[in-house]
């Protein structure tokens, strides 16, 4: 310890830090019991600020949003159902705050046999695509299971296109099981993402509330999923490394 005597500047007094903050049980929590459209509003309200503007490149039948109030953001709905493909979108560099992707997570949805096929209908144009040859043998020989991450990785490719600097991604998926390989899409996504220059900011878990029925069980080798995910990330800016950048609310548009 310093004392005046040694001839050494004191330390500095250090200030008590005063925790704010009220004491409450109402938070959003990581893990859920349900369905997309009570979960999704929690998450944006977590982490997209009201008046943003919100691109949902792969809207669907607008189930994530059946729950959100309808003026509480601005939002840009496209699928490739309705002629736009997330991985070519119309906005400009940057134009976006926050984005959605959720495209078909299984690779059953892409198999071109109509016979094995899951999903009918919704996704032929896709089918299409890697039935030409726009598929490609991933690791382990999991075409299909490689085709599902492409286009996720294709789409994040262009989200950081369209999203302003430090802008939200936000991607819902789901593990699975292909040509006997257990494929961990979230952390396929989570390091793929990382290396294009997404933060992995926040991770929900969703599960079904109801048991899956299964039609025919040889023998059970993988536990049967029931649970998806969603993974928030945060746009680092070009230059910016992931491994330092900070949790951050997105700047007011100047
Ligand atoms: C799981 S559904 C999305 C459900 C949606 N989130 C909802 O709340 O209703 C997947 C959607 O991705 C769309 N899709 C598939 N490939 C696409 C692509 N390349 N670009 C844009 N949308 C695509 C399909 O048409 C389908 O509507």
């Amino acid at each position: 310890m310093t004392t005046p005597e040694d001839g050494l500047a004191p330390p500095p007094v250090r200030r008590k830090r005063v925790q704010g903050g009220a004491a409450t049980a109402d938070v959003v929590l990581s893990a859920h019991a349900g369905g997309n459209a009570e979960l999704f509003p929690r998450i944006l309200a977590l982490h997209v600020p009201d008046g943003a503007t919100i691109a949902d490149v792969t809207y669907g039948q607008g189930v994530f949003w059946r729950q959100v109030p309808p003026d509480r953001y601005r939002l840009l709905a496209s699928d490739l159902s309705t002629g736009t493909d997330c991985r070519a979108l119309p906005h400009a560099d940057g134009a976006i705050d926050a984005l959605v992707l959720d495209p078909p997570y299984m690779e059953g949805l892409l198999r071109p046999k109509a016979e094995t096929r899951g999903g009918q209908g919704s996704h032929a144009a896709l089918r299409t695509f890697y039935d030409a040859g726009g598929g490609r043998e991933g690791p382990g020989g999991g075409r299909w299971h490689q085709a599902v991450l492409d286009l996720y990785l294709d789409a994040a490719r262009e989200a950081r296109r369209v999203l302003r600097d430090h802008g939200i991604l936000i991607v819902k998926c789901q593990d699975e099981v292909s040509a006997n390989r257990q494929e961990l899409t979230h952390v396929q996504i989570v390091t793929g993402l990382a290396a294009m220059g997404f933060y992995a900011r926040d991770l929900f878990v969703l599960m079904r509330p109801n048991r899956p029925g299964i039609a025919r069980l040889l023998r059970q080798v993988h536990a049967r999923k029931n649970h998806s995910y969603f993974l928030v990330f945060q746009k680092v800016p070009e230059g910016g490394e992931v491994a330092r950048y900070r949790t951050r609310d997105l700047p007011q548009r100047g």
